[in-house]
């Protein structure tokens, strides 16, 4: 390394959560509501159950994931720099949900935004979140995904509403000079299968009205089939790319960490990379398709079944509306097998949040209170100067 040349930055992964709503919907259940069975959704996608938000929203999945993993990381809210949230259920159009987190967090020295990528969209966050870190611009990242499909799906499509489940998952990652972490991500669209997988209304080009909501265009709508062969197709080969862009040969890839959309596109692509069961992690059984959520929380799964130690390498892959699809290959370094919340400083965290909550309502009381004195004294101080009004 040259004299004035600044130490080559790698990005850790230093702390994961997640949080799925308690509410779980069977297939029995979704099969009173419309015309399908428990073994034809089994058969089809491998899904059992989902979760299903009863009172939550996405920033509420969200904020519990990250709050697990800054306790697993034993790091505090005001060390972020940065938060990320990849969503297509976003708490609204706008402020960004990942304006919402920060908040509630109390994380007072970070930037925030929501990134839009559908399913993709946790792969593409934790690639800018990677890049921010590496760059030096940023210390510590937190990377949640998000979602609240089940407010978006028509409950009587059964060709979609049994596919989709809520959840969150978190990951915060940190610089470091010492080798490891993402090693590798791949991002891809192609825009011309945009109608294959969308929400037709509520943006600019149909924007909410009597007619979007009579004809049910705030909701998702797929050609299953379609999307099945581009899923096939991109999970294999993103695959490869992540692990070619980071110099591994694929006999060296520990775990496998896909989108969790349908248990046949998984089989599909462990098959094509002759990647044994081991090396595959699934849990679309219990949550279906969550989105940008279904990767972390894929990840924090398999951290807790104990199948992700330090050295591993990783890949995580994902595809979706877009069409998106993208790749990032990981080493593990964190330490995974002592439990890393202990009872105090969880309790510690608890504290602290319920001072964030406190400090942003007391912002909102004091703005309001500047906000009335202002306008009473530019009021007094216009009649002064004789003007009316
Ligand atoms: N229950 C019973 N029958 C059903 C159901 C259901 N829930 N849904 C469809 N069918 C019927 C169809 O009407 C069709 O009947 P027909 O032959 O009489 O016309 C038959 O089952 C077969 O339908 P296909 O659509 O061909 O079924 P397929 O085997 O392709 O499975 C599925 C459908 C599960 C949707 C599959 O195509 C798939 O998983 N595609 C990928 C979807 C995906 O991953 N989407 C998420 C992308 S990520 C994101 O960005 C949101």
């Amino acid at each position: 390394m040259a004299a004035n040349q600044s130490p080559q930055r790698f990005a850790h992964i230093i702390g994961w959560g997640k949080y799925v709503p308690p509410n779980v919907l069977t297939n029995d259940e979704l099969a009173k509501r419309v015309d399908t069975s428990d073994a034809w959704i089994r058969e089809r996608t491998g899904i059992m159950e989902r979760r299903i938000v009863t009172k939550e929203t996405t920033a509420m999945l969200g904020l519990y994931a990250a709050q697990e993993a800054l306790e697993v990381a034993d790091v505090a809210p005001n060390e972020i720099d940065l938060i990320i949230v990849a969503t297509s259920t976003p708490e609204y159009i706008f402020p960004a949900t990942a304006s919402v987190i920060q908040d509630q967090l109390g994380a007072d020295n970070a930037g925030a935004f929501d990134l839009s990528a559908a399913c993709s969209g946790f792969v593409y966050a934790l690639s800018v979140g990677a890049a921010m870190v590496r760059s030096g611009q940023h210390n510590t990242a937190l990377v949640i995904g998000a979602e609240t499909f089940s407010k978006i799906l028509n409950w009587k499509d059964r060709a979609t509403c049994i596919l989709f489940g809520d959840g969150a998952g978190a990951l915060l990652l940190r610089a470091s000079d010492q080798p490891g972490g993402i090693l590798s991500t791949v991002l891809g669209s192609d825009g011309s299968g945009g109608d294959l997988l969308n929400v037709p209304a509520g943006g600019s080009r149909n924007p909410a009205s009597l007619e979007t909501v009579m004809n049910n265009l705030h909701t998702v709508k797929m050609n299953g089939r379609e999307v099945y062969r581009f899923a096939t197709r991109v999970m294999v080969d993103a695959t490869k790319q992540a692990l070619v862009k980071a110099n591994l040969p694929l006999a060296e890839l520990d775990l496998l960490i896909p989108h969790q959309a349908n248990a046949r596109i998984i089989d599909y692509a462990a098959r094509t990379l002759q990647l044994p069961p081991e090396k595959v992690f699934q849990n679309v059984e219990h949550y279906g398709n969550t989105s940008a959520a279904s990767i972390p929380l894929a990840l924090v799964e398999a951290i807790e079944a104990k199948r992700v130690n330090p050295g591993d390498h990783l890949v995580m892959v994902g595809f979706g509306g877009g069409l998106s699809w993208g790749s990032c290959a990981v080493e593990w370094t964190a330490p995974t097998d002592k439990r890393l919340i202990t009872p105090q400083r969880a309790a510690q965290s608890r504290l602290r949040y319920r001072w964030a909550n406190f400090k942003s309502f007391s912002h909102r009381v004091l703005r309001r209170v500047d906000s009335g004195v202002t306008h009473v004294l530019d009021r007094i101080e216009g009649r002064q100067n004789g003007h009316s009004g």
